[in-house]
């Protein structure tokens, strides 16, 4: 199981990303949360940067973004599949993801865009957290822990964070970067035959399923579908 998951801000990416790692029991890579590990991390010195990058809703360069993910890929637990959660975003970073596949011998499975109304995402953000220890993430409407102050996941108390980039000023930006950025890949993936598109506003669960069914379907890179338009 080899799958890209592309999708706005929050469109459901890390949520769906999590779920289908699970059930296949591949990892879920997700670029924020590689950039974040590092911004959390005091001795590394790309922190700073890339905390003022992520805190404008700006994408990161190429060169670290890239690099970053070849490394991943490389690690034990990518060789039987992988999910990849926010990579790539721009057409350049869909070309150098070709080419890093060829020279390693891997081919994709799918590219599944999680579509969703620009209007729905600001209120999912809005009301995002997680868990610090775990990172199983929440939401204040739309999935609450049993607990306020406890992770249903993992038990720890009293460690939910917000993420700094969930403010509405970045929110906007970041949207506007999946816009004129990251949505150009759309055609980039139609045009091989490998997009396929889910609808994000359904359900949490709905959207596993609808996931899943692409996934059983999945013929090979060749089968074809035309992506829903949003936002
Ligand atoms: P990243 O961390 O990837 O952020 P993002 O793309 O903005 O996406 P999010 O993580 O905000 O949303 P998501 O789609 O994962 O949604 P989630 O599942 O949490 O990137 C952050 C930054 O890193 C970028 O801005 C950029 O600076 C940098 N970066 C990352 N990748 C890069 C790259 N390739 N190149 C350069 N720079 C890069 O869901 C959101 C909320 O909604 C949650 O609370 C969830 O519980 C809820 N929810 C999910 N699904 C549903 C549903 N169906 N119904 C109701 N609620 C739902
Ligand atoms: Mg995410």
């Amino acid at each position: 199981m080899r799958i890209i998951l592309l999708g706005p801000p929050g469109a459901g990416k890390g949520t769906q990303a999590k779920r289908i790692a699970d059930k296949y029991d591949v990892p879920a890579i997700s670029a924020g949360d590689l950039f974040r590990a590092r911004i959390k991390d005091p001795g590394d010195p790309l922190g700073k940067e890339l905390k003022e990058i992520l805190d404008s809703g700006a994408l990161v360069p190429n060169e670290i973004t890239v690099k970053m993910i070849s490394d991943r890929l490389d690690q034990d637990d990518c060789k039987n599949g992988f999910i990849l959660d926010g990579f790539p975003r721009s057409v350049e970073q869909a070309e150098s993801l070709q080419k890093m596949l060829k020279e390693k011998g891997i081919e994709l499975d799918a590219v599944v865009q999680i579509g969703v109304d620009d209007d729905k995402l600001v209120e999912r953000i809005s009301g995002r957290f997680s868990c610090g220890e775990c990172g199983e993430g929440y939401h204040d409407k739309f999935k609450q822990p049993h607990d306020p102050s406890t992770c249903d996941k993992c038990g720890a108390v009293d460690k939910f964070t917000r993420r700094s980039d969930d403010n509405e000023e970045t929110v906007r930006d970041r949207l506007h970067t999946y816009h004129t950025q990251t949505a150009p890949i759309l055609p980039f993936y139609e045009e091989r035959g490998m997009l396929k598109t889910v609808d994000g506003m359904a359900d949490m669960d709905d959207v596993t399923r609808q996931i899943e069914a692409v996934l059983k379907a999945e013929k090979g890179p060749n089968a074809h579908n035309s992506p829903k338009k949003f936002g």
